[in-house]
């Protein structure tokens, strides 16, 4: 065995090359930020818990027919995964406001949205991930005209089965964030993960803001357990995985 090569190391991931060109390792580190990275800190047991919590839901979505990167994962922080471009737009659904959305417009927490928004941000820390109009995506030549159409699309059916299958595990998803890819044949993908990092996500069976929240919100505004809140979600995740099959 050769000591695998790293090809980038993320704020939550570090990638590395394998033997095969089509395929690369993400290993999931306990290692969390916020704010663009200006806080820093570890949540224990952390990268166990989002590559399980992804690879299952992954594994829906693709059983819903919504294609991912997603190839197996050899140990419980491992993830092997399709090589892809990314896209380098994130894109934001969101049912509920929250994060933001709330600061920049001034909508209240907690507003019910409905259809769903989806928003485009731009993957650039330097920049801050700053949100673009469509327009300014297609200045920048981020994605061609049909690729964003693709994109919005898959995005509102991946919120359609994901809002069904935490409903039914009795957490609310407020919203999340997504990333794409595009394989060597073309094909676009849904890429990087999702985790309580890149989603909010509500217990149903609690009324209080603070106590409902089971998301890296409790780790940026220093609400306390988070460790455990990641872990409730892992928990119900397996129970309404396993109530599916
Ligand atoms: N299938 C893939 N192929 C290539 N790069 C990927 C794939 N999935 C995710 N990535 C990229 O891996 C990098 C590391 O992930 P992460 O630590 O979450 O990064 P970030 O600091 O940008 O959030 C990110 O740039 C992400 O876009
Ligand atoms: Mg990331």
């Amino acid at each position: 065995m050769t000591t695998p090569e790293k090809l980038y190391e993320g704020k939550a991931k570090i990638v590395y090359k394998t033997d095969d060109p089509e395929i690369l390792l993400t290993f999931y580190k306990d290692d969390a930020t916020a704010f663009n990275a200006q806080k820093r800190g570890t949540i224990v047991g952390k990268g166990q818990i989002n590559c399980t919590i992804s690879r299952h839901l992954f594994q829906l979505l693709e059983s819903q027919g919504i294609p991912t990167h997603l190839i197996d994962t050899p140990s419980p922080n491992e993830m092997r995964v399709r090589r892809v471009t990314i896209v380098p737009i994130e894109v934001i659904v969101r049912n509920i406001a929250a994060g933001s959305l709330c600061k920049q417009t001034g909508v209240p927490l907690g507003t019910l949205i409905k259809p769903a928004l989806v928003e485009y941000c731009y993957k650039n820390d330097a920049l801050g991930d700053p949100l673009l109009t469509r327009d300014r995506l297609f200045l920048l030549n981020l994605a061609t005209p049909e690729q964003l159409e693709e994109i919005r699309t898959l995005s509102l059916q991946i919120n359609q089965v994901l809002s069904e299958f935490f409903n039914q595990c009795g957490i609310t998803l407020v919203d999340f964030k997504l990333e794409f890819g595009i394989t060597s044949d073309q094909q676009l993908v849904l890429a990087d993960e999702i985790s309580p990092d890149t989603c909010r996500l509500w217990d149903q069976s609690q009324t209080d803001p603070n106590q409902r929240v089971m998301d890296k919100d409790r780790f940026r505004q220093d609400l306390g357990n988070v460790e455990s809140a990641y872990q409730r979600v892992l928990e119900r995740v397996l129970s309404g995985i396993q109530a599916q099959s």
